[in-house]
């Protein structure tokens, strides 16, 4: 039998600071989000916030951190991106990493009641993915599919995308559609695609955490910094 070869992939998280995931319920995405995560904190000292648009427990040890919401998580939001504001304008003078991780940003936009509402938020997140990079502002979003109403005129900003287990048409024409022969339909939960600065095309296995408990000591760390 052939030998699968693996190697491990590098993050050059100031190349690529904007990441997303995606796939189907189950297909891993929370994992990964909170693997990645967990590395910014670790290896870049990054500050989290961390928005959880669905809300089922995922989060739930980081309840009652300030940087933390699921489900009304407008005001997080908001106050991050009034910190990337505060940067911008050079009211803030600092440089460490500030990482948004949105989880479930499609049932977030769902949930607001407006259109108006709606489309306000949504160009607050296209301002971080287009204009964060030089402030150090990184953003992961995790959700199902990547359909455009979701990300109008900005999903070319993420640099990484990764596509977890068997992909919608809709997320794969979106991020795969040079490399839709090259994609097998086996793909099991924590496996799948990543395209970087859409110039790559690789398959990927999320690996095993061994012990979640000090993942989520190391994120409760980067949301209380
Ligand atoms: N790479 C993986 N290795 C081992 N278990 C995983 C992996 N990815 C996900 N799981 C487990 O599968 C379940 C679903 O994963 P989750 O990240 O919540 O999926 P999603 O966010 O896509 O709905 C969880 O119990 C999670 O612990
Ligand atoms: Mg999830």
């Amino acid at each position: 039998m052939q030998q699968k070869l693996r190697i491990t992939i590098d993050w050059n998280t100031e190349l690529a600071p904007m990441a997303c995931c995606f796939g189907a319920t189950g297909s891993g995405k929370t994992y990964l989000v909170k693997l990645m995560t967990g590395k910014l904190v670790k290896y870049g000292k990054a500050k989290l916030t961390i928005c959880d648009g669905k809300g089922g427990g995922d989060f739930d040890f980081l309840k009652g951190c300030e940087r933390y919401a699921a489900i009304e998580v407008t005001d997080v939001f908001n106050n991050f991106y009034q910190s990337f504001l505060a940067r911008q304008k050079g009211e803030d003078e600092s440089r460490d990493i500030m990482c948004l991780l949105f989880d479930e940003w499609s049932a977030y936009l769902d949930s607001l009641d407006s259109k108006k509402e709606v489309e306000a938020q949504r160009k607050k997140l296209g301002q971080l993915l287009r204009l964060g990079r030089s402030f150090h502002v990184h953003v992961i979003v995790g959700q199902q599919r990547m359909d455009s109403t979701y990300f109008q005129g900005f999903r070319e900003n993420f640099n990484i995308a990764i596509g977890l287990s068997n992909l919608s048409k809709e997320s794969r024409d979106m991020f795969f559609s040079e490399y839709k022969e090259q994609m097998e339909p086996d793909r099991a939960r924590g496996t799948g695609y990543m395209t970087v600065n859409g110039a790559s095309f690789t398959p990927v296995a999320v690996p095993k955490v061994n012990d979640l408990d000090k993942l989520h000591r190391a994120i409760l760390a980067g949301v209380t910094r």
